[in-house]
């Protein structure tokens, strides 16, 4: 979860991007040139999903550096909030799940289904980006818990129809595709049949109003029906970053379009003990505005 702040130069949206730094800390990511213009536009869907991923592996270390510490190596937060899945059960109990096969997508460093394994589930994680996989070796590596991984964008997982039980993410993969339908299609055809599909992503709320965790967040500037994405280019104008914005009603007709059913939603609230600040997510605004959005579903 990268979830970068607005402070720096460059507006930016909710959980990626260059957090501020100035150009040249982009130059290098894949075959594109230094970060030129950051903001909402509209951009070519597949280049930008593509480079997305490109600056995910390119950014893992830094990401990692940054906020490795609150992510833990095998710990399973939903949310800058803080809720665990050890408290919040939403993929099941774990008496039940230990019978499961569980998959992570857009697991980054693996860190969440790091954890289930250390509780006996068999987990697995797929992630796109050659620098989180990585990442995800390293720290196998330091805990001694081997997380089984497979290299797969989202939107084709290399995983046979009906073979899992529980799908999950905490955001990984929706916010970085033009075409969030197809995480959940693909999601959808490798459940079984009462499988179960649960994500985090950004409160779609938050897209109206600054990234900012200070009181500066709080007034909306912008339209929360505008669709089009954060976007980061280059001098050549060719996306090296971006987010996808979907609306509460996208995000439900997207799910129940794959042919699933909601079962829940959750927007946890901000916990008065939590002092974090994670680029937008902090106290201050969390006490009066959702920053996450949890959406559970199933295929009946
Ligand atoms: C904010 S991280 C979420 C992972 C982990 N839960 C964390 O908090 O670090 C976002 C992850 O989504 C992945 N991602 C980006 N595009 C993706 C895609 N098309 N399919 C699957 N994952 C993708 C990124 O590579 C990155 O590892």
């Amino acid at each position: 979860m990268h979830r970068a702040g607005d402070t720096g130069p460059m507006d930016q949206h909710c959980t990626g991007g260059t957090e501020g730094a100035d150009a040249s800390s982009t130059e290098g990511a894949g075959s594109t040139g230094p970060l030129a213009e950051a903001g909402y536009r509209q951009v070519d869907g597949a280049q930008a999903a593509a480079a997305t991923i490109d600056w995910w592996s390119h950014a893992a270390e830094d990401y990692l550096a940054e906020h490795g510490e609150l992510l833990g190596a095998a710990d399973f937060r939903w949310c800058p909030e803080g809720l665990r899945e050890a408290d919040a059960h939403l993929l099941g109990h774990l008496t039940e799940l230990r019978s499961a096969q569980v998959l992570e997508v857009g697991a980054g460093a693996a860190q969440c289904s790091r954890w289930l394994r250390s509780q006996g589930v068999d987990a697995l994680a797929s992630e796109p980006a050659t620098g989180m996989v990585t990442a995800a070796a390293r720290l196998d590596r330091a805990t001694g818990i081997r997380v089984p991984m497979v290299q797969a964008d989202a939107r084709s997982l290399p995983l046979a129809t009906g073979s899992m039980d529980v799908a999950f993410t905490a955001f990984g993969a929706l916010p970085f595709v033009p075409d969030p339908q197809r995480v959940h299609a693909e999601v959808a055809r490798v459940l079984r049949p009462g499988g179960r599909w649960v994500f985090s992503v950004t409160h779609p709320l938050r897209w109206a109003f600054p990234d900012d965790p200070t009181s500066a967040g709080l007034t909306a500037h912008r339209s929360y029906f505008d669709r089009r994405p954060y976007a980061e280019t280059d001098t050549a104008g060719r996306v090296l970053y971006a987010e996808f914005h979907r609306t509460l009603a996208d995000h439900v007709s997207d799910v129940v379009g794959a042919g699933l059913t909601i079962t829940g939603m959750l927007e946890p609230e901000w916990p008065p003990e939590n002092t974090t600040v994670w680029g937008g997510w902090g106290p201050e605004r969390g006490r009066l505005l959702p920053g996450t959005l949890i959406v559970s579903a199933e295929l009946r």
